[in-house]
This record gives structure tokens, C-alpha cells and sequence, in this order.
């Protein structure tokens, strides 16, 4: 699966779906991530909060979960909405665990188009977990 193989619309249309199921009664704005895998499969996510307002899980964070749950792969395209459909991007931390999962290369739909991983987060740290650091 490439990146010039995207269907952004059925995508977005994911994001939308899972976007109902999102839990956010404490800040009233709910949101839906999907992402294409490198294999073909869709993976998806709604935020979940709580009450203890700090720790909310972003939809991002459930949409990485459900593919590493699933057997793993890259992400190759990732999409975010809001409750109203609108496409939003993802906050700094998911940034970083969607750069982790598809690299420099996966595709991010914007408000402002389509951009790369590389432009979403630029010079993105980057730890080898093979490395012990000593
Ligand atoms: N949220 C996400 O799901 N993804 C983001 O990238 C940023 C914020 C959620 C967390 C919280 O449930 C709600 O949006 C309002 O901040």
C-alpha cells in the first residue's frame, strides 16, 4: 500500500464513523482518527476521557492502540475529525506516536491539504528501542 493509493475520502469517512462512538462528556468535543495500514487494513480510534481531565485519551491514541492491537504495521495515511466532520490535526503527543508508527512518509490530512509526517513534525525525536543508550 503507497501513498499514491490513498482513498481519503472512505478515510475521512472512517474518522467520521468512530468519531460517534467518542466518549466526551467533560469537554463536548468529540474526535475520530483512521489510519491506512501498509497492508491495506483500516485502523481507527475515538478520544476517551475521564474525570480526571488531564488524562484523556486522544483518538489518536486509540487508533494506534487498535493497530498495534491488530498485528502492527505502518501507517501510511492518517486522518482526524472533529464532531462536526471537520478535518482537525492531531496534538503534539499523537504527532509523535503517529510519526513513531508511519515515520517521516505517512501522510496527514490537514485543513490545509495533504502533508507528510516530515511536515507535521519536523526533525521528530527518534530513539531506537534496540539501543540500551549507554
Ligand atoms: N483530543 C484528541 O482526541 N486528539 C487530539 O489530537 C487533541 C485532543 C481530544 C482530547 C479531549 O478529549 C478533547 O479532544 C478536547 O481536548
Amino acid at each position: 500500500m503507497s501513498t499514491d493509493e490513498v482513498d481519503w475520502s472512505a478515510l475521512r469517512a472512517r474518522a467520521v464513523e468512530v468519531m460517534g462512538h467518542a466518549y466526551a462528556p467533560y469537554s463536548g468535543y468529540p474526535v475520530g482518527a483512521a489510519g491506512l495500514v501498509d497492508d491495506g487494513r483500516l485502523v481507527a480510534g475515538c478520544n476517551v476521557e475521564n474525570g480526571s481531565y488531564g488524562v484523556a485519551l486522544c483518538a489518536e491514541c486509540g487508533m494506534v492502540s487498535d493497530l498495534v492491537a491488530g498485528g502492527g504495521g505502518r501507517l501510511v495515511a492518517v486522518v482526524c475529525v472533529d464532531g462536526a466532520g471537520k478535518v482537525v490535526t492531531p496534538c503534539g503527543r499523537c504527532r509523535q506516536l503517529i510519526h513513531e508508527h508511519g515515520g517521516d512518509d505517512c501522510r496527514l490530512l490537514t485543513p490545509q491539504g495533504d502533508r507528510s509526517m516530515a511536515q507535521m513534525l519536523p526533525q521528530a525525536f527518534e530513539l531506537d528501542p534496540r539501543d540500551s543508550g549507554s
